[in-house]
């Protein structure tokens, strides 16, 4: 296989899951990283013994023919303008941008450009997911009729080392975690055509609670407890919520409902775990999942999918398309929200083609099993 050359550009917090991850996938070849902070750059590559090269040196390096964009959401859609105008092809971590409009015209100048723009998440691609998906078309629940998506969680402040994006323009638990739960939907029921919501800001400004910024008040700029409902084309109707103002819940990640039974899908942050399902006046039992990527942290299987997809001349799965139209689903969601009304969808994608239809070569798991956050 001739491997795919890689160029990271942000290396904060989910980029050490991206280095670590890439090393199962034979198809990635990382030659270069860049930050705005050239030292953290220079540190990152020592570590991996690849080299640290400025942004534009690293969007001109012939060697790069995917940039890996691992900015924040706000630089999401300038740096993969950036790439694109240099030619390459760019995978984004989610969302694909802070709104609607600007990540439009990412996916219009790649395909102008005759580009390719992937975006995370790429959990829907783990075994547990693709085992949902097949029981979903194997008909298990028979036909969708509807389902509810929950994320609740008292905040990333608890944790993350410079949480004050999660509460900025852009940030917010629908454009943060909706991306796993929607993308997974998306991949099991099809596109979108109509949303709901209604949202709440509970706290105008949150104090950060780790390290090394304890103690520091952050404004809260964007909703932090929002409700939606999503009608599907095929008819399912779901309702989703996604908040950083609750403690805890016992609501399962995501349920559907269907004709001949339900099923309790497993968690869309994660690669691993396995759907629950019920039938028709039967008992909940656990699937078996026998598919590859079901038992650890695969982030970069998206990413790998896309490099086998250009060296195989075919779609890639966690693609442009599907990112744009979560982007309006979660977007007209806070719409619905703020004006108090229903929002028809413009945009529709296809859903990806199973993995098992075009696999992605993988190198067995020798690291130990990790969460996905
Ligand atoms: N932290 C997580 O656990 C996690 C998990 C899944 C996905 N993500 C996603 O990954 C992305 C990055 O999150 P993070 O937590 O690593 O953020 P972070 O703030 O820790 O790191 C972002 C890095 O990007 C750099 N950067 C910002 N703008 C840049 C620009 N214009 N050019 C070059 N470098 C730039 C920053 O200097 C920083 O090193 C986000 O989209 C987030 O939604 C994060």
């Amino acid at each position: 296989m001739d491997r795919v050359g890689i160029g990271i550009i942000g290396l904060g917090n989910i980029s050490g899951a991206y280095l670590k991850a890439a090393a199962l996938f034979p198809v990635l070849d990382i030659r270069a990283v860049a930050d705005l902070d050239m030292a953290r750059a220079e540190k990152v590559a020592a570590e991996h013994g690849i080299r640290a090269l400025s942004v534009d040196d690293l969007l001109a390096d012939p060697e790069v023919e995917i940039v890996l964009n691992l900015t924040i959401p706000a630089a999401h859609v300038e740096v993969g303008l950036k790439a694109i105008a240099a030619g390459k092809h760019v995978y984004s971590e989610k969302p694909l941008g802070i709104d609607f409009a600007s990540a439009k015209e990412l996916i219009a100048a790649a395909e102008a450009a005759g580009l390719r723009v992937g975006c995370a998440p790429d959990t829907f691609l783990g075994g547990s997911h693709q085992a949902a998906r097949a029981l979903v078309d194997q008909g298990a629940i028979g036909q969708p009729l509807g389902g509810s998506a929950t994320m609740v969680t008292p905040g990333h402040e608890r944790w993350h080392p410079a949480p004050a994006f999660y509460y900025d323009h852009g940030g917010g638990p629908m454009l943060d975690m909706g991306p796993y739960y929607i993308t997974d939907l998306v991949n099991l029921l099809g596109p979108v055509a109509r949303v709901t919501g209604v949202t709440r800001t509970p706290r105008t400004t949150r104090t950060i609670l780790s390290e090394p910024l304890k103690g520091t008040e952050m404004p809260v700029k964007v909703p932090t407890h929002v409700t939606g409902i999503m009608e599907f084309t095929g008819g399912a109707v779901v309702q989703i919520l996604m908040s950083f103002d609750v403690e805890g819940s016992r609501h399962p990640r995501i349920e559907l409902w269907g004709s001949e039974g339900s099923m309790v899908v497993p968690d869309p942050n994660r690669f691993d775990g396995a759907p629950q399902v019920l039938p028709q006046r039967g008992e909940w039992a656990e699937a078996e999942v026998t598919l590859p990527h079901g038992d650890g942290n695969y982030r970069s299987l998206g990413l790998a999918d896309m490099a086998h997809a250009i060296r195989e001349d075919r779609p890639h799965r966690a693609s442009g398309a599907l990112a744009l139209h979560v982007l309006e689903v979660m977007e007209s969601i806070l719409a619905a929200g703020a004006e108090g009304r229903a929002i028809d969808l413009t945009t529709t994608c296809d859903r990806p083609a199973p993995l098992a239809d075009s696999p992605v070569a993988t190198a067995p798991v020798t690291t130990e099993k990790e969460t996905s956050a």
